[in-house]
């Protein structure tokens, strides 16, 4: 069976985006591999400096990955920072690269251009993720079309060391889910959470209600676009077309009809993510994490061997 292996950073809360665009594929995709979903906590701690935001998004990952269906008996869920392996792996592979092929990267470059101070994490993300992935010999990496170029970078990693040191690491493929169109957020924009213009995924209907009533409707046309492009991710389009023909300049109409549209597909799904406790997540994480360390130390143990620290 061929080993997948995927992460999400638990940067934020997630939004109908993530949804779309990773949890479903990754859902629909996971047990046709032998499975490992990360939380890629360490990633995050790129960008987040608060300790009960960063815990309680690392719960929420979790708890997003079953709610959407993964079964943590057939896929290993884990924490990145539990498994020490990737922190390591990070640094040896950050000793074989250069700095101008790392200043190649877009997420470093478009923080540069923001006028932004990169910090070092940032810098290195790549290898971090490199080393997320090559430990487990992974065969298949489903991503976002954003992702194509760390992917490029794993492999770049993989062959740098088996230069140097022998055929140690396999390249992985990247499995690009670009089926899935980018999910415009309420101003039409790329729903992004750093960009505070997203439908939340698992809060409660209220917040749904809220940020559905918040997409911002250019008056000019007939169809409202913003709420339109939304809606076509969760209706047939030839049922969208009549009910958008019937109800033109009708946008309070259409917005309630996106909402209860998306209800329908989330409602079981925030019941199951309710029904998850802390302490659930807590065992899920343990049990996962364990799981993963016993490939991790294999691995890093023949790495140390090559590179010759194990005397
Ligand atoms: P964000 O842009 O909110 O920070 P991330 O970059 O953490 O989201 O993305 C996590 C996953 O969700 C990635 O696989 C990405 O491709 C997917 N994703 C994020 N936003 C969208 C979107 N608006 N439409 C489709 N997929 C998305
Ligand atoms: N960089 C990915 C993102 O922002 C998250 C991630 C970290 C990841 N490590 C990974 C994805 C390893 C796939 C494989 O979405």
């Amino acid at each position: 069976m061929q080993r997948l292996l995927t992460g999400l950073q638990p940067s934020g809360v997630l939004h109908i985006g993530n949804y779309l665009g990773a949890l479903k594929p990754f859902s629909e995709l996971y047990f046709s591999f032998e499975s490992f979903l990360m939380v890629a906590d360490y990633h995050a701690l790129t960008t987040l400096r608060q300790k009960d935001e960063l815990r309680s998004n690392i719960r929420d990952i979790v708890k997003s990955y079953v709610a959407a269906g993964i079964d943590p008996n057939k896929a290993v869920i884990f924490q990145q920072s539990r498994v020490q392996e990737h922190t390591e792996l990070a640094w040896i592979f950050e000793c074989l690269v250069t700095v101008p092929f790392l200043e190649l990267s877009h997420a470093y470059k478009d923080k540069l251009a923001k006028g932004l101070e990169a910090n070092v994490g940032l810098f290195n993300y790549p290898m971090l993720m490199a080393a997320d992935i090559l430990l487990y010999d992974t065969d298949v990496v489903p991503v976002g079309a954003d992702q194509r170029q760390h992917l490029e970078y794993a492999r770049e990693a993989a062959s740098k060391f088996n230069i140097a040191f022998g055929q140690t690491f396999k390249e992985p493929q990247a499995k690009i889910l670009d089926s899935v169109a980018i999910v415009p957020g309420t101003d039409g924009k790329k729903m992004s959470k750093s960009y505070g213009n997203t439908i939340p995924l698992f809060e409660p209907k209220d917040v749904l209600v809220k940020a559905v009533m918040s997409i911002v409707t250019d008056s000019s046309g007939e169809r409202p676009e913003n709420v339109y492009q939304v809606h076509r991710h969760f209706r047939a389009e030839a049922e969208l077309e009549s009910l958008y023909s019937a109800h033109k300049g009708k946008y309070k109409v259409l917005k309630e009809a996106l909402i209860e549209d998306i209800d329908a597909v989330v409602k079981p799904m925030r019941e199951k993510y309710a029904s998850i406790s802390d302490s659930d997540v807590a065992t899920i994480l343990e049990k996962g994490s364990a799981n993963a360390r016993e490939y991790a130390s294999k691995k890093m143990y023949d790495v140390r061997e090559k590179i010759g620290v194990s005397i």
